[in-house]
């Protein structure tokens, strides 16, 4: 696999950290010292559909191929409008493709496991260019009086065009069940059928257990890049840019430190778009490109971490 085209959207509407103490007891320094978060951008009269089509004809244009050039769609996202079709499905119509989709549910770590799935179906042999997208709208699922998550949140998508090629030099992906510390249920349980009193509507928000999260992402992103770079015979400093998810600036620091690497490997967006789940590392290697801080033969680390409890990092020659 490598990467031929990258693109972002981003919605349009910028929400300050003092925007939101008109909805909770917060501040502007809590926000800052605690996540690195400046601002975050809110979907408003855009839909995730809209997000992730721009996104798409971005990477699409700047690979130089068009939708029909493309045989494979994988999107990485948790929630939209729809519970099915898929969000592959309906970006595939907008974008005027005609190939196979599938979404992948995945969490914050969905991109990485996109890149990863996409690289196994050119490496067989079953597609030889794909979509790999990320769009999510965490900012729609957080409880907006839970100053805990709603803080973090920003909506956004991301998407890489990829071919067959020989950048991708392995991945390592890892899932540890942890069910607790993450989640969020359906807006529609299933309802038992002996139980019609159950309460349906309820409890549908993100809940979180912080600090652990925040320590199973540091640990479990640290030893998969590790074990990645031994594996393969490198070094922290033969790498150009660690492309982490963005969910939280100290996360990103810790996971620097660990490594002993120079910060200025770690590019960043966190700042001002806030956690965008999947589509942060997408985002982020479409900012990066476009910033032209990435050479062909770069060597780049990708690493994703969330509900799961899931991470994901592959290495790759850009
Ligand atoms: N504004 C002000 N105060 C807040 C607050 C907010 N938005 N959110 C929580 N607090 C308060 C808490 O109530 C607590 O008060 P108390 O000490 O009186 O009980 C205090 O701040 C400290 O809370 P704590 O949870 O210990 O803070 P923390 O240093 O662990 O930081 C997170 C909280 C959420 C920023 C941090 O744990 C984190 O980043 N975790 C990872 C989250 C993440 O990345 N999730 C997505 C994964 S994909």
């Amino acid at each position: 696999m490598k990467i031929i085209g990258t693109g972002s959207a981003l919605p349009k509407l910028v929400v300050t950290n003092d925007m939101l103490t008109k909805y909770f007891d917060t501040s502007d320094e809590w926000i800052r010292t605690r996540t690195g978060i400046e601002t975050r951008r809110i979907m408003t009269d855009e839909s995730l559909k809209d997000l992730a089509v721009a996104a798409a004809q971005r990477a699409l244009e700047a690979a130089g191929v068009t939708a029909k050039d493309i045989d494979y769609l994988v999107c990485s996202n948790v929630n939209n409008n729809y519970v099915y079709p898929s969000l592959s499905s309906i970006v595939q119509g907008a974008i005027g493709a005609s190939c196979p989709c599938i979404d992948i549910r995945n969490a914050c770590a969905g991109f990485v496991y996109a890149l990863d799935m996409a690289h196994m179906y050119l490496h067989t042999g079953r597609a030889s260019r794909i979509l790999v997208l990320a769009a999510e709208e965490p900012t729609r699922f957080c409880h907006w009086e839970h100053r805990e998550t709603s803080v973090l949140f920003g909506d956004g998508a991301g998407a890489a065009v990829v071919e067959i090629g020989d950048g991708f030099l392995g991945s390592k992906m890892t899932t540890i069940s942890n069910t607790d510390v993450l989640y969020q249920r359906q807006r529609l349980e299933p309802t038992p059928f002996e139980d019609l009193s159950s309460e349906a509507y309820t409890n549908h928000t993100m809940v979180m257990q912080g600090r652990e999260v925040f320590r199973m992402a540091v640990t479990g992103c640290s030893n998969e890049i590790s074990h990645l770079l031994t594996e393969h015979g490198f070094s922290t400093s033969d790498v150009k840019y660690f492309i982490l998810h963005q969910a939280n600036m100290r996360i990103i620091n810790g996971i620097q430190q660990y490594l002993k690497a120079d910060p200025e490997q770690f590019p960043t967006t966190v700042q001002k778009y806030g956690n965008t789940s999947s589509a942060s590392v997408a985002i982020l290697l479409d900012e990066t490109v476009r910033a032209n801080k990435v050479q062909r033969g770069d060597l780049l680390v990708f690493s994703g971490f969330g509900a799961g409890f899931t991470t994901g990092s592959c290495i790759l020659r850009y």
